[in-house]
């Protein structure tokens, strides 16, 4: 409902002549307005600078400062700019109403006053104010109300254009892990009868040398351009890494296939360590250390916890994002000073320490991931859950990560995601999952 109501409005009138600040206040006060009165410009001012009033009643020739002087200023002052003024000039002065008009009064009333059409107008510009503050705070709440909106479109628009993407990378993924399986497999397999083959045929050839010690010239030469001796110690030593190459393959097909697993509609239990396992392992590339900074560590101390009835691939793609940022504060704060040895010196050895535990009330999982890197300001801080808040450069940062980590954790499993940090000490992310 609008309120147009006048009454109880707070009127100051404005007159050098006491005897008319005397007839309007008494009609005034009489009409169940609050009044308060001023003999000059200036004292006008003064007065309002304790209480705004609803409305001003301002003589044109007045000592000190006159009604036009004082209209100025209200009207350059944004805090008085919209106080409705209405002039009192005398009757038969016409040049002042339309100098008042052009000032910006409202209105004029003529002296001698006549009670009923002054208290007409008065109510009239008291109501019209009303009803502009009441539509204009009407406009802000609408408008705002309205931009809220929007930016939940905007930022519901982009999470799910962020997640379709992860789904359909997840799915090659997990695709392509699938398909290396196979030949992988075989490979590995064959090693092993590879190795006992040759096994077999180095057996052999310790009976030939041993019933036949000195062969024809033609072997001899073979022997030793070959470099018998040298071949047959290389060769298992060949075959053992060969298969710790392919061990590798196989682990990493495994944690891409852990870490892209689709989620079903449902949550299952999941075993969180495996997931930062895989997590871990798909990031491995870029823990290497480069001329600016040495490898990063990874720590970890895991507690006993059980498995979380959750969506996997989404847990996921929390550690991800939450460990992709640690790397990128890692290489920032090894980077940024020229003098990163000296830097490192003081930080120590660039670390993310991974910590999972029991909630005290061993209702939650508590997974702590913290960061010896760059830290954040206070103000950056309040910001880094919103949608699309980057300090990165443009191409390498998006502001999604931790907006979607954070819908993830509270929205997906009714858990939470904090952080602690203090620039150039590193930071902390705390996210805290029920167990069912
Ligand atoms: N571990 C961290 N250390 C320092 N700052 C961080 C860390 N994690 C996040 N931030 C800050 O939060 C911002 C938002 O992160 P995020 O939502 O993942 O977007 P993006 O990584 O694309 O910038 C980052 O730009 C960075 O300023
Ligand atoms: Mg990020």
């Amino acid at each position: 409902m609008l309120d147009t109501s006048t009454e109880n409005s707070f009127i100051l009138v404005v007159d050098d002549t006491l005897t008319n600040l005397e007839i309007i206040s008494e009609a005034l006060t009489e009409a169940g307005f609050e009044v308060a009165t001023a003999i000059d410009g200036k004292k006008a001012l003064q007065k309002i600078q304790h209480r705004l009033p609803d409305l001003i009643l301002l003589d044109v020739m007045m000592p000190v400062m006159d009604g036009f002087e004082t209209c100025k200023h209200l009207k350059t002052h944004p805090e008085t700019h919209d106080i409705p003024v209405i002039f009192m000039t005398a009757i038969t002065d016409t040049d002042s109403k339309v100098e008042a008009l052009s000032l910006g009064a409202v209105d004029y009333i003529t002296k001698p006053f006549h009670k009923a059409e002054v208290l007409a107008r008065i109510s009239t510009h008291l109501q019209l104010r009303n009803l502009t503050k009441n539509l204009e705070t009407r406009v802000v709440e609408r408008t705002s109300e309205l931009n809220r909106v929007l930016q939940d479109l905007q930022e519901y628009q982009l999470q799910l254009i962020q997640q379709e993407k992860m789904s359909v990378l997840g799915q090659l993924v997990a695709g392509l892990a699938h398909e290396i399986n196979n030949p992988v497999s075989c490979i590995y397999g064959n090693l092993g009868h590879a190795l006992s083959y040759f096994e077999s045929m180095s057996h052999l050839i310790d009976l030939y040398q041993n019933y036949y010690p000195h062969p024809v010239t033609e072997i001899q030469n073979e022997i030793s351009e070959m470099d018998l001796e040298y071949v047959r110690s290389d060769l298992p030593n060949l075959i053992f890494s060969m298969k710790e190459g392919i061990q590798r393959i196989r682990d990493m097909s495994r944690s891409l296939r852990i870490f892209s697993r689709s989620d079903t509609e449902n949550k299952i239990q999941f075993d969180i360590h495996e997931g930062i396992d895989s997590t871990i392992l798909i990031l491995k590339h870029r823990l290497k250390g480069s001329e600016n900074r040495a490898d990063i560590e990874i720590k970890k101390h895991y507690g006993e916890v059980p498995l979380i009835n959750c969506f996997p691939g989404q847990l996921n793609q929390v550690f991800m994002n939450i460990l992709a940022n640690a790397i990128d504060a890692l290489d920032e704060s090894f980077t940024s000073n020229q003098s990163s040895v000296i830097n490192s010196e003081i930080i120590g050895i660039p670390q993310v320490l991974i910590q999972t535990m029991l909630s005290e009330d061993t209702n939650n999982v508590l997974i702590k991931i913290k960061d010896n890197g760059i830290g954040m300001l206070d103000e950056v801080q309040q910001k880094i859950f919103d949608n699309l808040f980057t300090t990165k450069p443009v191409g390498k940062g998006t502001g999604l990560g931790l907006s979607i980590a954070r819908q993830i954790i509270v929205q997906k499993h009714e858990g939470k995601l904090e952080v602690n940090s203090a620039m150039g000490k590193g930071s902390e992310f705390i996210i805290t999952i029920p167990i069912d």
